[in-house]
């Protein structure tokens, strides 16, 4: 049976993009019951490799992170919540692991390449930072996961992981399993851009509508968002691409809400038709998508401010998953390390 494993990098509170593009997939995969174990997990020891001289907000985001994870329905009943830097065991992997990767393997990494000049590092990059694919694999074998839901973006970093993994499989023995990366299903939820039509939802870009965001936030921000630049006049045909108001339509809107909030039209489909044909407002469009952001987030929201009324026990929750996550990279550890003839002391046959 399959074993699912993710992580976020605790940097920042989470937003609807990561919602869209993960967490409600994760969400729908644990409560199907068709996954032998789903870990999900806080990559803080990743977050710390670009963000060394900045504890606090690595330490912050974890509770952000954890309240956001829970408000969306992972139930830490089903799914072991974990937090990277407290199992041991994921370096010591990294640190073998080491020995299956070059360094020009990593350099030519896409997704490590991109990082580094997005981050600026010129000729000063950290060496944690340039080896993380190594550690990454180390979390992901760790557990023995097939199954890695990911975005387009950590489709090198799992590449490079079956590299890992088929090389220590071959050179010592078949221990490892090889993930494989998952995508998200439906195009339109890939990735959501930002609420100013850059490419990208991102912290940095201030382009975000975030799972904690209030009511009154939600509403200013549906209201700012780009659309059609060239639909100046109600009666102007619209156009449908690049056109962010859509596109997180496309990403959210179900008939039930055409029938809660806008009984005029059917679905999305005569919507479009509509606004392509002409005669339909940006403002009564962001409306309608103002009706259903406000109604998909209140729940979350509402459970987040409640058990942001106890961080007792959501410490509880993290210290119980990861003491369980933590056995298990044990095991796999202790058989990496047989595999590696460096058991000594656990091995008889001396
Ligand atoms: N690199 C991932 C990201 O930035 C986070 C991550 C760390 C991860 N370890 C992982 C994702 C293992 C999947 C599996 O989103």
């Amino acid at each position: 049976m399959d074993v699912v494993l993710t992580g976020d990098r605790p940097t920042g509170r989470l937003h609807i993009g990561h919602y869209v593009g993960s967490l409600r997939r994760r969400v729908e995969m644990q409560n199907s019951g068709k996954y032998k174990d789903i870990y999900v997990f806080m990559a803080d020891a990743q977050a710390l490799t670009d963000n060394a001289d900045n504890p606090d907000k690595v330490r912050k985001n974890i509770t952000e992170v954890a309240l956001d994870y829970l408000a969306c329905g992972i139930d830490p009943k089903k799914s072991t919540i974990f937090i990277q830097s407290q199992i041991p065991e994921l370096c010591e992997l990294s640190f073998y692991y080491m020995n299956l990767v070059t360094v020009s393997r990593l350099q030519r990494n896409p997704t490590v390449k991109s990082e580094i000049q997005m981050r600026g590092f010129k000729s000063s990059i950290p060496v944690g930072f340039f080896t993380y694919p190594i550690s990454q694999t180390a979390d992901i074998t760790a557990f023995k996961a097939n199954i890695v839901p990911v975005g387009e973006d950590q489709l090198p970093m799992l590449e490079q992981a079956r590299e890992i993994v088929r090389s220590f499989n071959q050179i010592y023995a078949p221990v490892l399993v090889e993930p494989e990366a998952v995508l998200p299903d439906n195009k339109q939820c890939m990735r959501l851009p930002g609420l100013d039509g850059a490419a990208k939802m991102s912290k940095s870009l201030g382009n975000c509508i975030y799972l904690a965001d209030s009511s009154n936030d939600i509403k200013k921000k549906v209201q700012s968002m780009f659309t059609d630049p060239l639909h100046l006049h109600v009666e102007d045909p619209g156009h449908l691409e690049n056109n962010t108001v859509f596109t997180y339509l496309d990403a959210f809107c179900k008939d039930e809400h055409f029938a809660a909030f806008l009984p005029e039209y059917a679905n999305l489909d005569e919507l479009k038709a509509h606004y392509t044909r002409g005669g339909l407002g940006d403002g009564k469009v962001k409306k309608f998508l103002n009706e259903i952001m406000q109604a998909e987030l209140k729940p979350i929201r509402e459970r987040r401010e409640e058990l942001a009324k106890d961080l007792g026990y959501i410490y509880q929750i993290l210290r119980e998953g990861t003491e369980k996550a933590e056995a298990v990279a044990a095991q796999t550890l202790d058989e990496v390390k047989s595999a590696m003839k460096i058991n000594y002391f656990k091995d008889n046959n001396l």
